[in-house]
């Protein structure tokens, strides 16, 4: 991990790389107007060349000449800056500053809220990559970042950043590795090392068979690797709230029987990056100690095709006692995710919120970088959204239009698992919530921004950690409740 720490003023110490802001019209931010002074007349030519003027994301480095400094990066962060811009210019940095093993910076000066911990969670993710299973890694890790000239009052938001980043970078790690070394059992064990103050229970297939748990052992039927009920407890002195999170986690979705196309099913692997958000998130909290009571309910299981599968038209009784005909076996997380939200909404918390890669249609709605908001309580869906935007996370609040509850009327059980064609991201919502209990509740589809195809600022192409953020940010709230 990268190491974060204050340091004094521009150019009084040297490191390898300094990394100074510069807004629209090049526009000197703090330390960069030091900077153009040291390197003297010719940046300017050399700027004007590289048509460098201080657009968001643009980055001009030069070598560092007479001053301390080996090379000097100046970025650019446009004209209406804020947390955002901030967190996309330092992932790009980051991420270029990988070959060089100090940097130094000033760009968590800019008059921004929340600017030291912009600047630091953008750097750490930016810098992300995932090497496992490379035989060489793929260059070097820059091993500190410093932050010049006042960050030495920053240490709680250098905190609270590193812990935030830890979380995120948990849950990529988990997206993103192969699902031939990462079936129910083992990520059930990798759950279990979250930290000290978290409790973990993990149920198998016997046990879950004994309390009921219909939806995950259908699921898990046709799978060799057999299902695990992952239940965590975070159960700190002096706790102000209780929050229960509950996460899709698909090792693998297949479709099952109702097969899905090869080209469907190339990232299918990414189909339980609900479940690792769950952790990255309770990781984070409890590193932070925030008091909040956090449950999270994880059901994780294989949907594949072994000869013990699930049939479309099979009918299995869910945790709460209903019973769902099965007619599509490619609609597989609201299944897991209804014994799920059954064993969350027993504890009777302050809030649930179920994170999971549930449908293609709410990623052709919102395209592939934002998620859908969902639920059944005006308040808490204000305070999901207003903790979302806080994190920088991209959420659009969707429908629970009831209307569209007769599309899942089944002819032989209390509802079946699919509806028609037309408004998929919405019949599944419903669905969920005929199995989260009478308590506030909401539903995020991340199916879109759970994964990307390509590198872009602080988001690392493959697992994104999406939901992480968010889910700290909500706890912090939740924490200041009186
Ligand atoms: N895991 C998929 C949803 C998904 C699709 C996530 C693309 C990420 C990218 C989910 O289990 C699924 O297969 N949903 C079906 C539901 C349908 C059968 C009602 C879908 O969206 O096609
Ligand atoms: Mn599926
Ligand atoms: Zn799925």
């Amino acid at each position: 991990m990268i190491e974060i720490v204050p340091a004094g003023a521009p150019f009084a110490t040297g490191a390898d790389l300094l990394v100074v802001p510069v807004f629209a019209g090049r526009t000197w931010g703090p330390g960069a107007d030091v900077a153009a002074e040291r390197l003297g007349p010719g940046l300017e030519a050399y700027l004007d060349v590289r048509e460098f003027d201080g657009k968001p994301g643009q980055l001009v480095s030069v070598p560092g000449g007479a001053t301390p400094y080996g090379e000097i990066a100046f970025i650019g962060l446009g004209d209406e800056v804020d947390a955002e811009t901030l967190r996309k210019g330092s992932g790009a940095i980051g991420r270029f500053a990988s070959p060089f093993a100090r940097v130094a910076t000033t760009m968590h000066l800019v008059d921004v809220d929340g600017a030291v911990d912009a600047v630091v969670l953008g750097y750490l993710l930016g810098a992300y990559r995932y090497d496992a299973y490379r035989s060489e890694p793929k260059g070097r890790v820059n091993a500190r970042l410093e932050l010049l000239d006042g960050g030495t009052d920053a240490g709680d938001a250098v905190r609270r950043a590193t812990a935030v980043a830890r979380g995120v970078m948990l849950a990529r790690d988990l997206v993103n590795q192969p699902a031939v070394d990462q079936p129910p059992a083992v990520l059930a064990a990798r759950a279990g090392e979250l930290s000290a103050s978290i409790s973990v229970e993990v149920v198998d297939e016997q046990e879950a068979a004994e309390r009921g748990y219909g939806g995950l052992l259908a699921v898990g039927a046709g799978s060799t690797n057999p299902p695990r009920m992952v239940i965590l407890r975070y159960a700190p002195e002096g706790a102000r709230a209780s929050l229960a999170l509950v996460g899709k986690g698909i090792i693998f979705d297949s479709g099952g029987l109702s097969i899905k196309p090869a080209a469907m099913m190339e990232q299918m692997k990414t189909d339980m990056a609900g479940a690792a958000a769950v952790y990255g998130a309770m990781q984070a909290i409890a590193e932070l100690g925030l008091p909040v009571n956090v449950l999270g309910v994880t059901p994780l299981s294989e949907n594949m095709t072994g000869g013990a599968a699930q049939r479309p038209g099979d009918v299995f009784t869910a945790y709460n006692g209903k019973t769902v005909e099965v007619l599509n076996t490619d609609a597989e997380g609201r299944l897991v995710l209804a014994d799920g939200l059954g064993v969350a909404a027993e504890t009777d918390p302050d809030l649930i919120v179920d994170l999971a890669t549930l449908t293609g249609a709410a990623k052709v709605a919102l395209g592939p970088k934002i998620g859908a908001i969902f639920g059944n309580d005006d308040a808490a869906i204000a305070s999901v959204d207003a903790a979302a935007k806080f994190a920088g996370e991209s959420m659009w609040v969707m429908p629970l239009e009831k209307a569209y509850r007769s599309k899942l009327d089944s002819e032989i059980a209390d509802i079946k698992n699919i509806g028609d064609r037309f408004g998929g991201a919405i019949t599944a919502a419903l669905f969920l919530s005929e199995f989260a209990g009478e308590g506030p509740w909401i539903h995020l589809d991340i199916a879109g921004p759970a994964r990307a195809d390509a590198t872009e600022d602080y988001v690392s192409a493959g697992g994104t950690g999406f939901g992480v953020r968010t889910l700290v940010a909500l706890a912090e709230e939740m924490a200041k409740k009186a």
